[in-house]
């Protein structure tokens, strides 16, 4: 298969937004297994900033990016049950989604149903998948539950709200402004809490009626400890984030003389490693997105080659629900 040339950012040295390049890049022709994408729209994640600052290290000079949806223009050999013109979306390592054309294992990606168009499943895949395992495995969800999500007005926070909500939970939000908690309220949270309010734990505690089952907690380090305060006797603590820098090292007494908490640290790409947990995340979270229990709340859209700008935003906390990449 031939070689072409595509336009994609590149990340030449760790740092901030300013090493992000948009450059020509030669894409081989598709590996056996294995279809070449035009790509029409592509999520931006909070873990793309981890990839560009080095905090996840990557091989360099590295693509980046872990969701996008497009069109199928090449099948490499031995590709079936997938046909050039079909529309479909991934979410997935290895980073380098911020192309204009990708090749990407048939085997990893979905086909789209009409239901779902290019931008939602670019904005759904990754923080949608992520809704789906931290309600349904890393702790599941019973109608009923209080729980408290930070960064509620965010990509992956708006989804987690109403999905929660739907499942019959009350959310407490946690917010970095009121206008961001008016936009918590319509995606689903009962109550908000500002990220600085000083009486941040007892106003949670009292909310939830002496404590949450669960803390979806991507924040990390500026608010682990104040999460594993707001938790009830044997509540659970998800902590699936860094926004603000990593969780430092802490001994688990810090576990037993809270209540006897349990504790999990997870990460997406575990809970779709086979075909099968794809298959049944994606099936759960479309046909949520298809009877409008859950809607994608774009906030942002920017063109690709100005992804610095996004990135600039996403870490500003300056965004809310998911943000667009057209390349
Ligand atoms: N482990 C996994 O499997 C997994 C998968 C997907 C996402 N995640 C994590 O989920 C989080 C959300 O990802 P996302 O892409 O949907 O981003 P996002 O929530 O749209 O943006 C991050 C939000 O975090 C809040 N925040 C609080 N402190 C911050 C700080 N010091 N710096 C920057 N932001 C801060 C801000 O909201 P306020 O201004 O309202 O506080 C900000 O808008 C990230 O931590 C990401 O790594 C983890």
């Amino acid at each position: 298969m031939h070689s072409t040339f595509t336009h994609a950012i590149r990340v030449l040295g760790f740092g901030g937004p300013e090493v992000l390049q948009w450059e020509a890049v030669e894409l081989p022709g598709p590996a056996p297994g294995e279809v070449t994408i035009r790509q029409t729209a592509v999520g931006l994640n909070f873990i793309d900033t981890y990839h560009r600052s080095g905090l996840y290290p990557l091989a360099l000079p590295a693509g980046i990016g872990t969701e996008a949806a497009g069109v199928v223009e090449v099948l490499g050999a031995g590709v079936g049950g997938i046909a050039v013109g079909d529309r479909v979306a991934y979410a997935g390592l290895p980073p380098g989604a911020y192309a204009e054309r990708r090749n990407w294992p048939a085997e990893r990606l979905v086909t789209l149903p009409d239901t779902i168009s290019d931008e939602v499943a670019a904005s759904a895949m990754l923080k949608g998948l992520t809704a789906w395992y931290l309600l349904r495995r890393s702790y599941r969800v019973q109608p009923g539950d209080t729980l408290l999500l930070h960064a509620a007005a965010g990509g992956t926070g708006t989804l987690l709200s109403q999905w929660a909500a739907a499942l019959g939970a009350t959310v407490i939000g946690v917010v970095g402004s009121p206008a961001k908690a008016d936009l918590a309220r319509a995606q689903g949270c009962a109550e908000t809490v500002l990220a600085d309010d000083p009486d941040f734990v007892r106003k949670v505690r009292d909310l939830s009626g002496g404590g949450v089952a669960v803390v979806y907690d991507s924040v990390g380090r500026d608010t682990f400890f104040k999460s594993l305060d707001c938790l009830r006797k044997h509540g659970t603590m998800v902590s699936f984030g860094n926004a603000s820098g990593p969780v430092e090292p802490f001994s688990p007494m810090e576990l037993a003389k809270r209540g006897s908490l349990h504790l999990t640290r997870p990460s997406l790409f575990d809970f779709i490693a086979t075909r099968a947990d794809l298959e049944a995340g994606t099936g759960e979270l479309f046909s949520l997105i298809a009877r409008g229990a859950v809607r994608i709340a774009i906030g942002q859209r920017y063109p690709l080659r100005d992804v610095a700008r996004a990135h600039q935003d996403l870490e500003g906390r300056r965004t809310t629900g998911a943000t667009v990449l057209t390349p």
